[in-house]
């Protein structure tokens, strides 16, 4: 889904950023961490985004970028981290097991953030599933894009 490459651009909704954190891995892979329960709120033109009706995980292209390292994202937490310049949402629900999902949301393309519990886009107040990207409350009608992760090792990956 190229066409949520757009350039990002205010939206104006402000969003606090409560945490920042660049890891030793992040600066040495070009990734940083940008929060735990929320980040930078960014939106991209609306007729760009396209809402899928399915949140099925792509199979995995080439090696995983390293997002974050398995102690940053504790058994049922998430976190919001930047790999590149796209803006991401991991989810860990069990010790074996991670989630990604791209940080863009499905109705009018602003930047999702941690909520309590669930994925939130603070633009209109859609709410997502951490467990399937699905959407709970609207105007959102698709879920989020999802990504094939794991945990190696020390490291959580992602394959975009
Ligand atoms: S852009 Fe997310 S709810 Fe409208």
């Amino acid at each position: 889904m190229d066409n949520l490459s757009s350039p990002a651009r205010p939206c104006g909704f402000p969003n606090a950023v409560t945490r920042s954190a660049v890891t030793r891995r992040a600066v040495l892979g070009g990734v940083t961490a940008v929060g735990a329960v929320a980040g930078l709120s960014a939106c991209v033109d609306p007729s760009t985004v396209e809402a899928s009706s399915t949140p099925a995980t792509p199979a995995a292209s080439g090696e995983g970028t390293v997002a974050a390292t398995a102690a940053e994202l504790a058994v049922g937490s998430s976190l919001s981290v930047k790999i590149g310049e796209r803006t991401y949402l991991l989810f860990r629900p069990a010790e074996a097991s991670v989630l990604a999902y791209r940080a863009v949301c499905t109705h009018a393309g602003c930047e999702v953030s941690v909520g309590e519990g669930e994925f939130v886009c603070h633009c209109h107040g859609s709410h997502f599933t951490r467990e399937t990207g699905d959407v709970t409350a609207g105007p959102a009608r698709g879920p989020l894009e999802k990504f094939r992760a794991e945990i190696s090792g020390e490291d959580v990956l992602v394959y975009l």
